[in-house]
C-alpha cells in the first residue's frame, strides 16, 4: 500500500540515477501544473505539492517575510563550507564586522543589550570575542547562559571546536546532572537554572567577569530571576560586565530594567521567506506533517527541512512514520534523512543534525522549539509549521500545574518561519490557515514566571537571604497568588517555619537540585531507612516518562514486557524495579533491547542516580536498604508527595484538596486497578486531565507524614460517610 499522499509510478527501465531524474522532472512538472490552475489568483498562488488529488494538503500563499538580501546567492553548498576554514566561516557571521565596536560598547557600558537575529553569531561569538579581549584573564570566567541544555552542550561543543580546543577544558557546559567544566575551564556555557545554583556558592559571582544572559526573548522562569539578581550583583561589582542577548524585539523592555542599558544592533541578514497557509484547518497535524514533508521533499528543489513538533513522543512518532513511508517508497525517492532533536536526545545523535546533507540526499530536521532561536541548522529552505508547542501552565487557585499542547504565539510562528531564509529565499508552510493566524494566535509568549509554580524558586530566592518575596525586582511579577501558594507549599513541606523562614530541612532541600517535593522524598528516605530505593525512583522519574520502548511493529512484545515490570502498589516501584533488574542484568544493552527498555534513559537515570548520592552526605541522609518492604519506599514517596493526591469516589478520581476531577494515565500500572487513594508525580492535560506515575496510597499515611497538612476528617472514607462540605482550608489555618 503507498503512503497517503504519494502516488508513484513505476519506471521500468533506466538506470537508477536515470529513472531518479525522470521521475523528478515529472513530480515538478506536476505541480508547476497546479501552481498555475485557474482558480489560484497570480497574487495568491496555491500550493498543492502532493501528487494525488483528495489526499494532498493545500496551501496557499498570503505573506512574505521581507529578509534584507535579493536572493540572488545561491546557497552555500555544505561540501564547499566543509573547505571552508573555521576562520572563514566566523567571519562571514553578521557579528563579524562588529567586533570592535562591540568590544568598544562592553568597554565602556557594564550592562549592555544585545540584539540580534537568529544565527548571526551572537553565542559563539561573543564569549571568544571576550576570551581574546583578555577578560579571562587573572582566573575569570565568561558564563554564559542558555534556557536549554540541549543548547548549552551543542554550542559549547561548536565553539571548544572553533577555539581548537578539547570540550571540557578551555570551553565546557555545566546543566543539571551534568558537570563538563574543570579548572582551566574559562567560557562556561550553561542552563539558566545552574547559574542561578551558583548564586548559592558563590552570592556576588565574584569569579565571573562576564555574564551574559543569552536567548533573554525566551523569559524562561531561570532567566528573569537572573535579571533580578545580576541587577542586583551589579550594583556592588562596578567591574562585572552584564550582557543580556536576545533574538527578538522585546530589547526596549530589557534596556529599561536594567536602567536604561544601551541596545547594540546587530544587523540582521535575512533572505525572503514566502509563507503559505492551508486553506482548512487540519485535524491530525501529525499526520500533515507527515505528508507535507513527504510533499516538499518529492516536489521541490533541494533544500533541508524543519519540521517543529511540541515535544519527544510526537517526534519519535513522526520521524518514525516518515521513515517507514520512505522505506515503502524505496528507491523511488531521494535519500530523505529523518533526524530528530529534543531535550534529551544523546549528544552523539545531536551532533548529526549539524552534519552537512550528502549530495543527492535531503535532511529532514524534526525538532522542538529549540530550533527556533536557540540552535541554527545550515541548509534549511523549507519551514514546517504545525503551530504548536508544549507550553506550562499553573492554575494557582488548585496548585495545579498542566503541560499543555497549544498553539504558539504569533511571535513564535514568524521566529519559525525566519528560520527558512538563512542561507537562501525560502518557503514556509503552515499547516493552519491565515484566518487562524490572525484570530487565534496570540501576539507573544506569556513569560513563564507568570504560568508556573514557584516552589523551587522562592525556596532558591529563600536560601540566598531574600526575604521580601512581594517587592523582588521582577521584570513582570508572578502573580501574586502563585506566590502565595508558593510559600504555603514549603511551609507545608517544612521547609519554611511559620514567620516565612527558611528551616534546617528547608536549607538541606536547597542543597539538591530537584523540585522541593522530591527534595523532601529523599530527605524522607533516612526516616523510613531506604534512601538506595528512594534514589533510584527520584532518577528514574527525573529522566521522565521515556523508558519504556513500543515500536509499532511489535506493539504486543512491547506491552507485555512493560506488564511484566508491574508490582503491586503504582508506577514508582515499576520505576524501581525495571532500574534493579537492570542493575542486575550488569547494565546490559541486550537486557534493554529484550524488555522494550530505553537503553540510554536508564543511563541518563544512572548519572543521575550517582549525582544525587554523591548529595546525600551534604544533606545528612546515609544510605539504607528497605531489603524489599516497599512500604517504607511508598511512605517516604508520600512525604514528599502529599500535595498530589486523590481518591476514588463515585464519580471518579478526585483530587484531595481541591476535589478536581483527574484520571489514572492509560499507561499506568493502576490503570485497571483503580486504587482508592493514590499519589501521582505529575498532571499532564491531554484529553484530560491525567495523573502520570501513579502509586497506591494508605490515607492512614498522609497524617503521618503531614499532619499538619491534612485533618483525619478530611480523609474519611467517602463511601462509609457523606462528604464534608468544605475541605481545604490551609489557607486560613495559616493565618
Ligand atoms: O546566537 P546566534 O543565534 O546569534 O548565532 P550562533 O548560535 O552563534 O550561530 C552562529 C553560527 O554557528 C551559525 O551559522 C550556526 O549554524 C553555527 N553553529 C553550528 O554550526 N553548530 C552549533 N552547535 C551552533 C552554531
Ligand atoms: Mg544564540
Amino acid at each position: 500500500q503507498p503512503a497517503r499522499g504519494v502516488e508513484l509510478v513505476e519506471e521500468e527501465s533506466g538506470a537508477p540515477g536515470e529513472e531518479q531524474r525522470r521521475w523528478e522532472e515529472a513530480r515538478l512538472g506536476a505541480a508547476a501544473l497546479r501552481f498555475g490552475a485557474k482558480d489560484a489568483a497570480p497574487s495568491e498562488p496555491k500550493y498543492q505539492l502532493v501528487l494525488e488529488e483528495e489526499e494532498t494538503i493545500e496551501f496557499v500563499r498570503a505573506t512574505r517575510l521581507q529578509g534584507d538580501e535579493e536572493p540572488s546567492a545561491p546557497p552555500p553548498s555544505s561540501g564547499d563550507q566543509q573547505k571552508e576554514s573555521i576562520r572563514a566561516v566566523r567571519r562571514s557571521l553578521p557579528v563579524f564586522p562588529f567586533r570592535n565596536d562591540l568590544l568598544d560598547a562592553i568597554a565602556n557600558h557594564q550592562v549592555l543589550i544585545i540584539e540580534g537575529e537568529t544565527g548571526s553569531g551572537k553565542t559563539t561569538q561573543i564569549p571568544q570575542y571576550l576570551f581574546e579581549e583578555g577578560y579571562t584573564q587573572k582566573g575569570m570566567k565568561i558564563a554564559c547562559t542558555q534556557p536549554r541544555r540541549v543548547a548549552a552542550m551543542s554550542v559549547a561543543a561548536r565553539v571548544a571546536r572553533e577555539m581548537g580546543v578539547k570540550l571540557g577544558n578551555e570551553v565546557g557546559y555545566s546543566i543539571r546532572f551534568e558537570d563538563c567544566t574543570s579548572e582551566r575551564t574559562v567560557l562556561r556555557y550553561m542552563t539558566d537554572g545552574m547559574l542561578l545554583r551558583e548564586f548559592l556558592s558563590e552570592p556576588d559571582l565574584g569569579s565571573y567577569s562576564v555574564v551574559m544572559v543569552d536567548e533573554a526573548h525566551e523569559r524562561t522562569l531561570h532567566t528573569d530571576i537572573l535579571f533580578g539578581l545580576i541587577k542586583d550583583v551589579a550594583r556592588f561589582r562596578p567591574e562585572l560586565k552584564v550582557l543580556v542577548a536576545s533574538a527578538t524585539l522585546d530589547t526596549a523592555r530589557f534596556s529599561a530594567f536594567f536602567d536604561d542599558a544601551p541596545v547594540f544592533r546587530i544587523p540582521g541578514r535575512r533572505f525572503p521567506v514566502d509563507i503559505f497557509y492551508t486553506k482548512a484547518p487540519e485535524a491530525d497535524y501529525l499526520e500533515a506533517c507527515v505528508v507535507s514533508v513527504l510533499q516538499i521533499h518529492v516536489t521541490q528543489p533541494p533544500g533541508d527541512i524543519l519540521v517543529f513538533l511540541t515535544g519527544q513522543e510526537e517526534i519519535e512518532a513522526a520521524c518514525e512514520m516518515l521513515q517507514d513511508r520512505c522505506r515503502r517508497l524505496g528507491s523511488k525517492i531521494r535519500e530523505l534523512l529523518v533526524l530528530p532533536i529534543y531535550a534529551n536526545l544523546p549528544s552523539d545523535m545531536q551532533a548529526r543534525i549539524f552534519q552537512p546533507t550528502p549530495p543527492g540526499a535531503r535532511k529532514v530536521v524534526v525538532a522542538t522549539n529549540i530550533a527556533e532561536t536557540s540552535l541554527t541548522i545550515e541548509g534549511i529552505i523549507y519551514v514546517l509549521d504545525p503551530g504548536f508547542c508544549k507550553q506550562k501552565s499553573y492554575n494557582p487557585r488548585t496548585g495545579m500545574e498542566s503541560l499543555t499542547v497549544t498553539p504558539c504565539s504569533k511571535a513564535s510562528a514568524n521566529q519559525r518561519a525566519g528560520r527558512a531564509g538563512r542561507v537562501a529565499a525560502g518557503k514556509c508552510f503552515r499547516l493552519y490557515t491565515a484566518w487562524a493566524y490572525q484570530h487565534e494566535l496570540e501576539e507573544t509568549t506569556v513569560p513563564e514566571i507568570q504560568r508556573t509554580s514557584l516552589g523551587n524558586v522562592v525556596l532558591l530566592l529563600k536560601s540566598l537571604g531574600i526575604h521580601d518575596l512581594m517587592h523582588f525586582d521582577f521584570l513582570d511579577p508572578p502573580p501574586y497568588e502563585t506566590l502565595l501558594l508558593a510559600l504555603e507549599q514549603l511551609y507545608a513541606l517544612g521547609a519554611l517555619n511559620h514567620l516565612g523562614e527558611l528551616t534546617t530541612p528547608g536549607r538541606k532541600m536547597a542543597e539538591l537540585p530537584v523540585d522541593p517535593m522530591l527534595s523532601k522524598m529523599i530527605l524522607a528516605s533516612e526516616k523510613y531507612g531506604c534512601s538506595e530505593e528512594i534514589l533510584t525512583v527520584a532518577a528514574m522519574l527525573s529522566v521522565n516518562n521515556s523508558i519504556f520502548y513500543r515500536p509499532k511493529d511489535k506493539v504486543v512484545h512491547a506491552d507485555n514486557a512493560r506488564v511484566n515490570f508491574f508490582l503491586p502498589g503504582g508506577d514508582h516501584l515499576v520505576l524501581l524495579n525495571v532500574y534493579t533488574q537492570w542493575v542486575e542484568s550488569g547494565y546490559s544493552s541486550q537486557w534493554c533491547y529484550e524488555n522494550f527498555v530505553q537503553l540510554r534513559s536508564l543511563r541518563r537515570a544512572r548519572d543521575v542516580r550517582e549525582q544525587l548520592e554523591g548529595l546525600l552526605e551534604r544533606v545528612e541522609v546515609g544510605l539504607s536498604s528497605c531489603q524489599g518492604d516497599y512500604t517504607r519506599v511508598r511512605k517516604a514517596i508520600t512525604a514528599g508527595y502529599f500535595y498530589h493526591t486523590a481518591r476514588l469516589t463515585r464519580s471518579g478520581y478526585r483530587t484531595v484538596k481541591q476535589q478536581q476531577t483527574v484520571f489514572i494515565h492509560p499507561n499506568s500500572s493502576l490503570f485497571e486497578e483503580q486504587p482508592r487513594w493514590l499519589l501521582y508525580h505529575e498532571l499532564v492535560l491531554t484529553t484530560k486531565e491525567f495523573m502520570r506515575q501513579v502509586l497506591e496510597i494508605e490515607s492512614g499515611w498522609l497524617l503521618e507524614v503531614a499532619p499538619h497538612y491534612y485533618k483525619a476528617r478530611e480523609l474519611e472514607d467517602p463511601n462509609a460517610k457523606k462528604m464534608p462540605k468544605k475541605v481545604g482550608k490551609t489557607r486560613e489555618e495559616l493565618g
